[in-house]
C-alpha cells in the first residue's frame, strides 16, 4: 500500500534523510525506530505529502504521489507536534476536519462518533481542548488522523508524554486499526513500543536506514549474546572455572547459552542469591549497528516536528 524508493531530503546543510527505501502492506504496523534527529519526522513528512523529497519517489498504489491532493485522502498523519484547535471542543475539531474531507450529515456524525469512541473521549466531547491533559490531546490528535478513514496511518511518536494507561489504550486502538486492515507506520524512539507493536522495524540513524526486518530476525542477526549476572552466596569452589569476571561477589558474562552455563555452575557447587539474564533486544541491535545506545539523547524534548 506504500512504496518509498531511495528518498533524500536536506534542510540546508543538514541531510535529514539519506536514501531510504521501504514498503508497507495492509494490516501491517511498521516501526520506524531511531533516536532524536534520526530523520523519522522528515520521512513521515515526505510520505504524507507535506514535504517534497529532493530525490527519490513515494507512491501510494492506486492513489499516486502523496503530494497530489487526491492522494491525501488515502493517508492520515498524527503529527509529533499536536495539531489541534485549542479553542474548539474535541467534537468541533473532528467535525471541522471531517467537513474539510467532504463529509456531512449522518455520515459526518458517524465518523465523529467513531473517532471519539476510539480516542475514549465521548464523555469530554463538549469540552474545549485547552482543558485537556496531554494524554487526552494525544488521543484526540490520533482521532483527527482517522476522521476520513484512510487506509494508511502515519503516527509520529503518538505516546510522547502520556501515562501508562493512555499508552495501553493507544496501543489497543492501534492494534484494532491494524486488525481492520490499516497499514501503520509508527515512529518512535522507544524500542519497547517497537517490539510490542511492530512485526517489522526499520532502524534509522542520521538519516540512513540501517536495517529493516522482522524484530526477531534483527535480534538474531545483530542482537549479540545474552548477558548474565549472578550475586554469589559464598566464595566459588576453587576447582570451578568461572565464565566471567568475579568482583565483589558478583560474576557477570556474555554467552549464547545462559541456561547451560548456569546448570554447569550449579553442578560445580556454585551457589547464588540472585541471577539476572538479559537477552538481546532491539536496544542491543541498535548498539551493534551504531556503536551508541538508543537512549543516549532521548530525554530531550523534540525541538520541532516536520510539517507539524
Ligand atoms: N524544518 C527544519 N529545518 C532545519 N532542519 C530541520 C528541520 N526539520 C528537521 N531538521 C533537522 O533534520 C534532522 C532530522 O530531523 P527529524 O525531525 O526528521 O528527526 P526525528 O527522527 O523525527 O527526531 P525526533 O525524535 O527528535 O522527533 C535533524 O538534524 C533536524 O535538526
Ligand atoms: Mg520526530
Amino acid at each position: 500500500m506504500l512504496t518509498v524508493d531511495d528518498v533524500y531530503k536536506s534542510y540546508g546543510d543538514v541531510e535529514a534523510v539519506r536514501g531510504v527505501s521501504l514498503s508497507l502492506a495492509p494490516g501491517e504496523i511498521l516501526g520506524l525506530l531511531g533516536p532524536n534527529g534520526a530523520g523519522k519526522s522528515t520521512l513521515l513528512g515526505m510520505i504524507s505529502g507535506l514535504l517534497a523529497p529532493d530525490r527519490g519517489t513515494i507512491e501510494l498504489p492506486g492513489a499516486g504521489d502523496p503530494r497530489d491532493p487526491q492522494a491525501r485522502r488515502s493517508l492520515g498523519l498524527a503529527p509529533q507536534s499536536l495539531s489541534l484547535y485549542e479553542e474548539l471542543t474535541a467534537e468541533e475539531n473532528l467535525r471541522f476536519l471531517g467537513t474539510l474531507y467532504g463529509f456531512s450529515g449522518r455520515q459526518l456524525a458517524g465518523r465523529v462518533e467513531y473517532c471519539l469512541e476510539l480516542a475514549g473521549l465521548e464523555a469530554r466531547k463538549r469540552d474545549r481542548v485547552t482543558t485537556f491533559s496531554g494524554g487526552m490531546k494525544r488521543r484526540l490528535n490520533l482521532a483527527c488522523a482517522l476522521i476520513h478513514d484512510p487506509p494508511l496511518l502515519l503516527l509520529d511518536e503518538p505516546t510522547v508524554g502520556v501515562d501508562p494507561q493512555t499508552r495501553a489504550h493507544l496501543f489497543d486502538q492501534i492494534e484494532r486499526l491494524r486488525d481492520n486492515g490499516k497499514g501503520v507506520i509508527y515512529a518512535t524512539h522507544y524500542m519497547e513500543e517497537a517490539s510490542r507493536l511492530c512485526r517489522r522495524v526499520a532502524i534509522v540513524d542520521h538519516g540512513r536506514l540501517l536495517a529493516l526486518d522482522r524484530v526477531q530476525d534483527l535480534i538474531e542477526r545483530y542482537g549479540g549474546q545474552s548477558s548474565v549476572r549472578i550475586v554469589l552466596k559464598q566464595q566459588p569452589p576453587p576447582s570451578l572455572s568461572l565464565p566471567g569476571t568475579w568482583q565483589d561477589g558478583i560474576v557477570s558474562w556474555e554467552t549464547d547459552t545462559p541456561l547451560d552455563d548456569l546448570v554447569r555452575l550449579a553442578g560445580g557447587g556454585l551457589e547464588w542469591e540472585e541471577v539476572a539474564i538479559r537477552g538481546p533486544d532491539l536496544e542491543t541491535v541498535f548498539l551493534k549497528l551504531t556503536g551508541r545506545s538508543l537512549r543516549d539523547d532521548t530525554e530531550q524534548p523534540a525541538a520541532h516536528g516536520a510539517g507539524g
